[in-house]
């Protein structure tokens, strides 16, 4: 969810220096997500919009509502205005390869005596693409795959992502990056040459809630593989060390997990063992 920056002297709400830090310290409680004071136009860019669709003309008021018992609704559309939501199909693919030509072949060989079971989670999922290129990776590496009991999930915090990835609906444009070879995995929409649809064999395979990542984890583990990219770089260094440690104990042994290209393990780096770039699998 990119805004344009709306310069201040044009602003049509007044917002102050006591907004921003009050919008900014209950995103930080509710998501991690920490804003630093450079993200004062951004925020004003999204929220902007919130005050406009509840009729409302101040900050202080907005502000007011999400504090309030009434305001629980409002902190849904809150926290999605707040998330950054930039993903794509087969971003930082490296990883995609080392899961087709590292992970699948060794969990393959394994099957014959520990059984088809696998998981992968694809965790701050956003709208879905991460987790579908992993499943056509799956399918095209697999070709027994519908013999395998094998789930991919998704999870992220801001419903409406959630509810544009279990669509599977994406822009054509969009869906540009997704191989030659893997493209037999995505539909054309009837009346819609702008959109494709992942196909079904996808989308029996693939599900998706909201989850936040800072609180339970009502999900069913071990994972053989995590992916936990571009999520972690918004909070702060002891909430990312929180984070990874829990990534490790819901890893199967062996298990990989797969961070982003400018995130660090951190304080949870001794759990872990590297397998070149942000590739890891618990130590
Ligand atoms: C930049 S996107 C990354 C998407 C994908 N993993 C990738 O690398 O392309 C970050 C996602 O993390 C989600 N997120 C942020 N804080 C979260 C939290 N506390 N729990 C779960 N998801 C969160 C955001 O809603 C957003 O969709």
């Amino acid at each position: 969810m990119t805004t344009a920056v709306e310069p201040r002297r044009q602003r049509e709400f007044r917002f102050d220096r006591a907004d921003f830090d009050f919008i900014a310290s209950l995103v930080r409680q509710r998501t991690g997500i920490v804003l630093a004071d450079n993200k004062q136009d951004m925020v004003y860019g999204r929220l902007t919009r919130r005050l406009r669709a509840l009729n409302m003309n101040s900050f202080t008021d907005y502000c007011a509502l999400v504090a309030s018992p009434a305001g629980q609704d409002e902190l849904i559309a809150f926290t999605n205005a707040l998330t950054t939501n930039l993903t794509s199909f087969f971003r930082e693919g490296h990883h995609y390869d080392h899961l087709r030509d590292e992970v699948l072949p060794r969990l393959a060989a394994r099957a014959a005596s520990q059984g088809r079971r696998l998981r992968i989670w694809s965790a701050g999922s956003s709208s879905g693409e991460e987790a579908y290129s992993a499943a056509m990776i799956l399918l095209a590496a697999l070709p027994d795959a519908g013999r395998w009991d094998a789930r991919i999930l998704g999870t992220d915090i801001d419903s409406s992502m959630v509810a544009h990835a279990t669509a599977g609906l994406y822009d054509a444009e969009r869906a540009a990056r997704i191989p030659d070879d893997l493209r037999r995995f995505i539909e054309a929409v009837p009346g819609r040459p702008d959109k494709v649809r992942m196909a079904a064999a996808l989308r029996r395979m693939v599900s998706f809630k909201r989850l936040n990542l800072l609180g339970r984890w009502p999900v069913k583990g071990p994972f053989d593989v995590i992916f936990c990219r571009n999520v972690a770089i918004y909070f702060d260094k002891p909430t990312q060390a929180r984070l990874y440690t829990r990534l490790g104990e819901v890893l199967a042994p062996g298990g990989t997990l797969y961070i982003g290209h400018s995130e660090h393990l951190g304080g949870a780096g001794g759990r872990f063992v590297a397998h070149g770039r942000t590739t890891y699998s618990r130590a």
